[in-house]
This record gives C-alpha cells, structure tokens and sequence, in this order.
C-alpha cells in the first residue's frame, strides 16, 4: 500500500500501541487536527480531575492547613519529572518558575562559575527567551554575547561548539536539545563535552525534547539543564518549568534568585539566607500548586507510557510525515525543514514555504491547528500520546489541497 494512502496510515493506527493513550485526553472538537501539541499539549482528564480536587478539597475545605501537603511539591514532582524523564538522581530537579526565569538563574550561575571569562555562546537560531536572557545575564555581568553559527536545518553541532569556544574566554554556552524551529536533536554528549573541554559549561534547554526523546542528563556528563512542561508533558497553560542541576555541579553553582522557599528552616524565618542542600536551594518563592499538580499528573502519564514506545511512535510519525511532505507538498513549493535521520530529530516536523504565515492561518480555517515560525516555517508538531497517523495524514492533505487551490 502506497504510503500516500489513507488506509496506510489508519493500519499504523490500529497497530499503534499507544493508540489507547489519545481517549485519556479531552477532545476538543469533533474533526480537528491539532498538530500544536508541541506548544500546549491537550488536557488529560486525569488532570481536570485533579485540578478539581486541589480546587474544592484541597484549597476549598484543606484551606491553609494544606500548605502541609503542598510545600514541597516543587521538590517531589521534580524528582518524578526528573527520575522518570531525565536520567536524574533524586534531588537533582525541581519544577517551578517559567524557562526563562530558570535559564536566568542557570545561566547567571554558570557564568559566575567561570570568573575571569567574558563571553557567553548562544545561536541565532535559538528560542528568543534563551537569546534575550544570555543578552541580560551578558549585561549584567559587562559580558559579551557571541553566535554559534549553527544551521538553521542541521542544528547545533559539536563541530560548531568547538570553534566557538576555541579562544578559552567562554563562561557558558546555551543550547536547546530539540531545535524550537527545525526539530533538529542535538548531541547532548558531545556538546557537553566539547564545551568542557574548553572550560565552558552548557546550560541546556529541553523544552521541546523532554517527554519527546529518551533523555540521560548524568550519562551524557550534562552540569545543568532546563525546561518547560506545557509542550509534551501536558502541564497546561502556564504550567512551572523545571530545572536539573547535577548532584555534583550543585556546590559549584549559585543561583541568584535567594527566596524563603530554599531556605532551610523556612519558618524559622531567620536573619540570613542558608539554602538547602540539592535542587531544592534554586527554588525561591511560593510554587504555583495548580501548575504543579497539572504536571504531576502529565509526568504520570509520560511515565506510564514510556519513553521508548513514545519515541518509537515519534519516529514513525515524522517517518509519514517527511514522506507526505515529500511527495505532496515539495512540488507545490514546500520544502522539509527537518532533518531527513530520525536519530538527527525530535517530534516535530517543519516545512519550509514563503507563505507560510498565511498558510498556517488558512489552516487553522480548515480545522488544522499549526504554528507559524517566522520568517517561513509551518511547524507540525506531533505529540506521541495524542497525534495519530490519520491526524498527519489528514493534516497534510489539507495542506496540499491548500497549496494546490493556490498555485
Ligand atoms: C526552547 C524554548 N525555551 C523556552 C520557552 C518558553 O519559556 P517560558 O516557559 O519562560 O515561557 C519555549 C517556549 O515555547 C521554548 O520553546
């Protein structure tokens, strides 16, 4: 059966083994191809039943009295986020905060982990929050901020971190796993440890790979790494990012956002700052307890799934995907923007066209929800739990059908 049929793709469906996973979430409207997973996973019932709880019982009738249960929430959902997710030893991780206010107190860290260095490294292809927050830690620090000069397809490499740490003066380089605009997957290893090599630390963003690809932060030798939880994780809108630190790294590194919730004997309320030992001293002030509770239900059902069927669906749904976009929209003028090796990509697929904008919003008038990445990308985002290979099948059709009535 030709991989352009839809019968192809409904077969993948009924052998998918995490096809069960998609009547866990919410549907959101009869006929609509959400390919926008990897910006605001869907809702998991579990979760709306879950918020509904800390709502009425916990907040409701608990009232203060459930601060008790609560307080070290950041901590125990990051430790299942991170031993579940990440390769991490208990104590390494905790949730709270946004990504950018985490790559701040990371990257701050870093930095004054490298004194007499002047130079942070961050691509120009990078997520804006990583590109605005290396330029303020570089302004206040009197640092200077140099490109990576990365491919815009390819990604990041360790050839690439090489040469931009090559004069020795680089505190700290930032980098994404998963490429935001291309869903090129990065060497964590190699980076890492082309960058140490050179005396410079990597402050890793996973905010596109976490829950999309098998992830071993202490086995690729990683020092730090952040992310969010509202993409794979399906923590909800807003949901608090996370932040691993490893255990060794931890005494070398000071984060720079001192609050009440990493001190020691918080209720102490003492004189001077004495933060606590592990993940939990980068915490500051009060966690965001719906958020968390919202991602501790996402994380369980990551887990319950497992990353190697979720990356073995992922595969083969970007597989059908660079196949359809090949065949149907690369003569209508659309061209993949995504690394052709599955073992070179994460769970998105991007393609490249001059109208995009105006693409991705005639889309959406056709029930297919995408996300524009200017200058020219579409980008299909294509989450393991939810998307089924009839959704990529669908989604392109629509696509092409668009492209065609156009030319
Ligand atoms: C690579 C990357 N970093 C950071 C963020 C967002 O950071 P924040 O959680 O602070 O909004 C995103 C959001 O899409 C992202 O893709």
């Amino acid at each position: 059966m030709a991989v352009t049929d839809r019968a192809h793709a409904a077969d993948l469906d009924r052998g998918d083994p995490l096809g069960p996973f998609r009547s866990r979430f919410v549907d959101a409207e009869p006929g609509l191809v959400y390919l926008d997973g990897n910006s605001l996973g869907m809702l998991p019932r579990a979760t709306a039943a879950r918020l509904h709880w800390v709502v009425e019982e916990e907040w409701g009738r608990g009232l203060i009295r459930s601060w008790d249960a609560w307080v070290d929430l950041p901590q125990r959902v990051g430790d299942r986020l991170g031993t579940t997710l990440l390769g991490a030893r208990p104590g390494e991780t905790v949730v709270a905060d946004s990504t950018t206010v985490n790559l701040y107190k990371a990257l701050t860290a870093a930095v004054a982990a490298r004194p007499g260095r002047s130079t942070i490294v961050v691509d120009g292809h990078e997520f804006p929050t990583d590109r605005y927050v290396a330029a303020a830690v570089a302004d206040a620090h009197h640092l200077q901020v140099r490109g990576l000069g990365a491919d815009d397809v390819a990604g990041p490499t360790p050839a690439d971190v090489e040469r931009a740490v090559a004069d020795g003066d680089v505190a700290a380089v930032v980098v994404s796993l998963v490429s935001f605009r291309s869903g090129a997957w990065a060497d964590l290893a190699g980076i890492t440890a082309t960058a140490r090599a050179a005396g410079a630390i990597v402050v890793w963003d996973l905010s596109h790979a976490v829950g999309s690809v098998p992830v071993d932060l202490p086995g690729a030798g990683a020092d730090i790494a952040v992310g969010c939880t509202y993409k794979y994780l399906c923590g909800g809108p807003g949901a608090p990012a996370f932040i691993w630190v490893d255990r060794d790294r931890q005494a070398e590194m000071r984060q720079p956002v001192w609050g009440w919730f990493a001190q020691r004997d918080q209720f102490a309320m003492g004189p001077a700052f004495d933060p606590l030992g592990g993940a939990a001293g980068w915490l500051s002030g009060s966690p965001p307890v719906l958020g968390l509770a919202a991602v501790d239900e996402g994380v369980g059902l990551v887990g319950e799934a497992g990353m190697g069927a979720i990356r073995a669906k992922s595969e083969a749904l970007t597989a059908l995907a660079v196949e359809l976009v090949d065949a149907w929209l690369g003569p209508l003028g659309g061209e993949l923007a995504t690394p052709r090796m599955p073992g070179r990509r994460g769970a998105h697929v991007s393609v490249r066209h001059h109208r995009a904008d105006a693409l991705v919003a005639a889309l959406g008038r056709e029930k297919v929800v995408a996300d524009f990445r200017p200058p020219d990308l579409v980008r299909l985002g294509l989450s393991p739990l939810t998307t089924r290979f009839t959704d990529v099948w669908d989604g392109l059709d629509r696509f092409r059908r668009l492209l065609a009535s156009q030319t």
